[in-house]
C-alpha cells in the first residue's frame, strides 16, 4: 500500500497535538503539511500550539499555514473547558521560534493538491471550515484530491457540545455540509467509534518510563484532558479522537466502516449540527461517505503508544 501523504487540518488541541506526535512517528505515513483552524482554541493560539508541538518533535521542516479565524455562518466556539485556555492543557511548551508558512490555508491546501492530482489525503480533524473554503475557492480540487478522512459528527452516538452535535461539526455545520455533499472520498470518524478509544492513566503510565520533554508534554497535556473528561462524563481518562482518524489511513483494519448517506442539520433548531445516517434508505439517496462505527480500541491504543515510546527515544 502506497505512504499516504497527508496535509492535517487541525485545532490543536490536547488530541490534534497527539495526532499529529502520530503522524510524525508513523514510518507508514507521511505528513507533509499541517493547516491550522479555530476550534479548541483561536487560530492564533493553535498557530502557536502547533508550531511549539513541531519544535517538540524536532519536526521543524514542516510547513504551517493560518486558516480560518471563524466559522462561515455561525457565531466562533472554542473549548477551554475541555483543551484549557492555552489550548494543550497543563502541558507549557517554549514558545515557538518557528515561523508558520506565509501561505494561508486555503491556498497551501490548493497549492499542494492541485500540484500532486490524486496524490493527497486531507485529514480534518478540527471545524471544517478550511476545507469548505478551499473547495469553494477552488473547484479543481474536487477532481484532485485522493481522499478524506474526518474526525467529526455523532451518529448512533450522543453528541459532546449539545446532546445532539459533535464539537468539529457544530462549531462549523455550514462547513461540513459543503464537504459532507462535495462528492469526494470520505471516511467520517465520528464518536460512535472514538468514544471506543481511552487513554488512561496506565496507559500514560507507560509512556512516563521514559523521563523526556515529549513524554511530560503529554502527561501535562493529557492530565486537564483526563479531569475533563471525568469531570463532564465521568471518563476515566481521557477519549483521543484525533489520533485515531489518523491513524486509519495507514492502517483502515483498525476500525469496520458502513457505506452510508450522511447529512448534517443546518436547519437552526435544537439539533444544529446533528449529524444523521440513513441506515434504511429511507431518503433513496447514494451513500456519500465510508463511517467507521466500530473499532478495535486496544490495538489501537497499543500502536499510539508504540509510536510514542518510539518517538519520544528517537529525540535527542
Ligand atoms: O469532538 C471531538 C473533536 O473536537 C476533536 O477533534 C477535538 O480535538 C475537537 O476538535
Ligand atoms: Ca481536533
Amino acid at each position: 500500500m502506497n505512504k499516504p501523504r497527508i496535509i492535517l487540518d487541525t485545532d490543536p488541541g490536547i488530541d490534534d497535538a497527539l495526532a499529529i506526535l502520530l503522524a510524525l512517528a508513523e514510518p507508514r505515513a507521511s505528513l507533509e503539511a499541517i493547516t491550522v483552524c479555530y476550534g479548541n482554541c483561536s487560530l492564533d493560539q493553535g498557530v502557536l500550539n502547533a508550531l511549539s508541538i513541531l519544535e517538540l518533535a524536532q519536526a521543524d521542516h514542516l510547513p504551517i499555514a493560518r486558516g480560518a479565524d471563524r466559522p462561515l455562518v455561525q457565531p466562533l466556539l472554542l473549548a477551554p473547558e475541555t483543551h484549557g485556555n492555552s489550548g494543550l492543557g497543563y502541558a507549557q511548551l517554549p514558545s515557538p521560534e518557528l515561523l508558520p508558512d506565509p501561505t494561508p490555508a486555503v491556498t497551501l491546501l490548493t497549492e499542494r493538491i492541485l500540484a500532486n492530482p490524486g496524490e493527497i489525503t486531507v485529514v480534518a480533524v478540527g471545524p471544517l471550515t478550511n476545507l469548505a473554503l478551499a473547495l469553494r475557492t477552488e473547484p479543481r480540487l474536487l477532481e484532485a484530491i485522493k481522499d478524506v478522512y474526518i474526525m467529526g459528527g455523532a451518529i448512533r452516538y450522543d453528541g459532546n457540545t449539545t446532546p445532539q452535535a459533535e464539537f468539529n461539526a457544530y462549531s462549523d455545520p455550514h462547513a461540513a455540509h459543503i464537504v459532507f455533499h462535495s462528492g469526494l472520498p470520505i471516511t467520517l470518524v465520528p464518536l460512535d467509534a472514538t468514544y471506543q478509544v481511552v487513554f488512561t492513566s496506565d496507559d500514560l503510565s507507560r509512556l512516563q518510563k521514559l523521563e523526556v520533554p515529549l513524554t511530560r508534554f503529554i502527561a501535562d497535556a493529557t492530565r486537564f484532558y483526563m479531569e475533563f473528561h471525568d469531570e463532564y462524563q465521568q471518563i476515566s481518562g481521557c477519549v483521543i479522537n484525533d489520533p485515531l482518524a489518523l491513524a486509519i489511513t495507514y492502517l483502515p483494519e483498525l476500525v469496520d466502516c458502513q457505506e452510508l448517506y450522511v447529512d448534517i442539520d443546518i436547519s437552526g433548531g435544537v439539533s444544529m449540527g446533528k449529524t444523521y445516517a440513513d441506515f434504511y434508505g429511507l431518503l433513496e439517496k447514494k451513500p456519500n461517505m465510508q463511517v467507521a462505527l466500530d473499532v478495535r480500541p486496544r490495538e489501537f491504543m497499543e500502536h499510539f503508544l508504540e509510536r510514542m515510546e518510539w518517538l519520544a527515544g528517537s529525540l535527542s
